[in-house]
C-alpha cells in the first residue's frame, strides 16, 4: 500500500493495532549463534540450543513502573527479562543478549553486566493497568506520534508483549547520540534472545581493518535499525541488498544529508531519526565501511567457544 498522507497513516498504523490486539501473548525463542558464514548466498547455520519460552509459564510479577515508551509510569504484570533465561544456562563465553523484535529491530544487551543490568532493568510486560488494582490489559496501546510528543519516533505497535524499561539509556551509545535517539523507543514486541559472543559476532561486520572506524560509527548509531546483507536488524533497509546504499547515497556528503537531516516531503514514511550528532568525518567513515562491507562476504562468526 502506498501511503500519501498523514491521515492514512494513522488509519494504516491503527488497523494494524487492531489485528495485533486479537493476538495471544507470542512465545519467545531462545538460541545460541551457531559459528558459521551469515548472509548471502549461504545458508544461515541452524541455530543452536533452540528452545521456546511460553512467558505465561513464568513466575509472574506486578511492578509499577516508568516507561521510555509510553513516557509514563503504569503498573505491569509479566516477567524480569532476565527470568526468561534462568533455566537456560547461557554457554560460557557468550556476553551479548541480542533482543529481537518483532518490527526488526535487535538490541544487544551485555547481559553479563551487573551495571548495565541494573541501569537498564528490563522487564516483559504481557499486560497493563494504569492502577495498581487493575484492570490489566492485555491490549498494549501503539506509540503514536502525537501522544509520544517526541517528533522522530514512528509509530510502534505490540503484538502480545512489550518491553519496559526505565530510560532510554543504552551502553554502547555515546551521550550525544542518546540525546537525538534512543533504540528502546522503536522495540516492538519481544520475538527472540540470541546469545553471542560480543567480539566475534561485531567481527562480521569489519571486511578489513581500514575501515573499521566506519564500523564503530554504525555499532553506535545505526545497527539498532539497520542489517548489512541480512546480519543484523531490519527495521531500516539493509545496506546491501537488494539495493547496495552506498550507491544510493552515492558520495560521503550525499550520506551525510540523509542522516543529519530528516527530509520533510517524504516525512509521512520517514521512519528514520535525524541523527544531527553524527559529523560529516563520521558519515564519511560510514560511507567508506558501507562499501566495504557490502561488497564483500560477511566475515565468519568463530565465537572462542
Ligand atoms: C531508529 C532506527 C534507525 C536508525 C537508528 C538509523 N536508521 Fe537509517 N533508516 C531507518 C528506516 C526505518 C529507514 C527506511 C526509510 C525511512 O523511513 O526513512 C532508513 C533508511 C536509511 C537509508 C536509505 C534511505 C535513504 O533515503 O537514503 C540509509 C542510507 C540509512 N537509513 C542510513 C542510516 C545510517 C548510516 C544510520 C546510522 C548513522 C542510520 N540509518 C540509523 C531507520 C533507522
Amino acid at each position: 500500500m502506498r501511503i500519501t498522507n498523514g491521515s492514512s497513516f494513522f488509519i494504516a498504523a491503527s488497523t494494524l493495532a487492531l489485528t495485533a490486539h486479537a493476538e495471544a501473548a507470542q512465545p519467545v525463542q531462545l538460541w545460541v549463534r551457531a559459528a558459521g558464514v551469515y548472509g548471502k548466498k549461504e545458508q544461515d547455520p541452524a541455530k543452536q540450543s533452540p528452545q521456546t519460552v511460553d512467558l505465561e509459564s513464568l513466575p509472574q510479577k506486578q511492578e509499577q513502573r516508568t516507561d521510555v515508551q509510553y513516557g509514563s509510569s503504569a503498573y505491569y504484570r509479566g516477567v524480569a527479562l532476565s527470568d526468561i533465561w534462568a533455566k537456560y544456562t547461557p554457554p560460557k563465553g557468550t556476553d551479548l543478549a541480542l533482543l529481537h523484535f518483532h518490527n526488526g529491530v535487535v538490541i544487544p544487551l551485555p547481559f553479563r553486566d551487573a551495571a548495565t543490568m541494573k541501569r537498564v532493568a528490563p522487564f516483559v510486560a504481557l499486560s497493563r493497568s494504569t492502577t495498581a488494582e487493575g484492570p490489566y490489559r492485555t491490549e498494549l496501546p501503539p506509540v503514536n506520534k502525537s501522544v509520544e510528543g517526541y517528533a522522530d519516533v514512528r509509530q510502534v505497535a505490540f503484538s502480545g508483549n512489550k518491553i519496559v524499561v526505565a530510560d532510554g539509556w543504552h551502553p554502547e551509545m555515546t551521550e550525544a547520540a542518546l540525546a537525538n535517539f534512543s533504540p528502546w523507543r522503536l522495540a516492538g514486541s519481544l520475538t527472540g534472545i540470541e546469545f553471542v559472543e560480543g567480539t566475534a559476532y561485531y567481527r562480521q561486520f569489519v571486511p578489513s581493518a581500514d575501515v573499521r572506524p566506519g564500523f564503530e560509527v554504525f555499532r553506535q548509531n545505526c545497527q539498532f535499525c539497520h542489517g548489512v546483507n541480512k546480519v543484523g536488524a531490519h527495521f531500516g533497509w539493509d545496506y546491501a541488498t537488494p539495493l547496495p546504499l552506498h550507491t544510493y547515497r552515492s558520495t560521503e556528503q550525499k550520506l551525510y544529508m540523509h542522516i543529519a537531516y530528516r527530509v520533510e516531503y517524504k516525512a509521512t514514511w520517514q521512519q528514520m531519526p535525524a541523527l544531527k550528532h553524527v559529523s560529516q568525518a563520521e558519515a564519511g567513515l560510514l560511507w567508506q565501511w558501507m562499501r566495504a562491507v557490502s561488497s564483500a562476504p560477511m566475515t565468519r562468526y568463530t565465537p572462542t567457544r
